[in-house]
């Protein structure tokens, strides 16, 4: 089972991240991160821009874990903007060496194989990142995903779109289509950490750490990881049967074992 930590709220769990990628590129300077998008990993950027500064990250690589299928790139929304304007301007990194699926329809059939060859090239990530949709998708990767999918064209649940078209200027502009790494393809990170804040992800944190592994249930394939770590606000830990247990257990965390 995952490791779950509850922390008060989602600027705690920022810094609470932020220092455990910090360390890892402090060992490793060529260390590759899992990089998600959308509102949840905000506060985690923003923490590494004090906890990384003064730190070399010429060498630090990253992967996104998804794209819109047809969006301009140049478009604010586009994940390939969202990851410049969140993680490689802020913190300095290399945009040479920060991967964004390719969303462009041409080329858009051998792309997620691609994708697929670049992270394996790199060696896989390191440390993943992730958020999950009110519907429990992690990446883009909607109820029905296989556990062992990987890096492809998925069609958006009317209720991410719902979701998403806060970002947007209504919901008939957030695309239909995305290319996302697969279940499989995130289970193969060396490290998931997945974040949730507020009472919307309750049910969809309940599933996927403490239900049935299933593919309607997308997020529950960190069951299967053996490095997986689950932070969350007290809101997204209100239906968990064994919170209790959690805040215990981390309470009485063997100090050399770090998250
Ligand atoms: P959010 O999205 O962080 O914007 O809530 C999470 C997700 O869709 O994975």
């Amino acid at each position: 089972m995952a490791e779950v930590v509850i922390v008060p709220d989602a600027r705690a769990a920022g810094a609470l991240v932020a220092d455990a990628i910090a360390r890892v590129i402090e060992v490793r300077p060529d260390t590759v991160l899992g990089l998600a998008t959308g509102s949840t990993p905000l506060p985690v950027y923003e923490a590494l821009r004090g906890r990384l500064a003064g730190t070399d990250l010429s060498l630090v690589r990253g992967f996104a874990l998804d794209e819109y299928v047809g969006i301009d790139p140049a478009h604010p929304q586009s994940y390939r903007s969202v990851i410049s304007r969140e993680v490689v301007d802020p913190l300095g990194l290399d945009p040479a060496r920060v991967h964004v699926p390719d969303g462009s329809p041409e080329g858009i059939e051998h792309a997620g194989a691609d994708y697929e060859a670049a992270i394996e090239a790199a060696g896989g990530v390191d440390l993943q990142i992730l958020g999950i949709g009110t519907d429990g998708h992690i990446g883009f990767n909607e109820p029905g995903s296989s556990f062992a999918s990987v890096t492809r064209v998925k069609t958006l649940t009317e209720q991410t779109r719902r979701d998403n078209a806060r970002f947007f200027a209504s919901i008939d502009d957030v695309p239909m289509h995305c290319i996302t790494q697969g279940l499989g393809t995130i289970l193969r990170a060396r490290h998931l950490v997945l974040l949730a804040f507020g009472e919307g992800k309750a049910a969809a944190v309940a599933a996927a750490v403490e239900g049935p592994l299933s593919a309607s249930s997308p997020g529950s394939a960190i069951q299967l990881h053996p490095h997986a770590t689950v932070v969350l606000d007290e809101a997204a830990a209100t239906d968990l049967a064994l919170a209790d247990y959690y805040r215990y257990a981390y309470a009485n965390k063997p100090a050399w074992q770090r998250l």
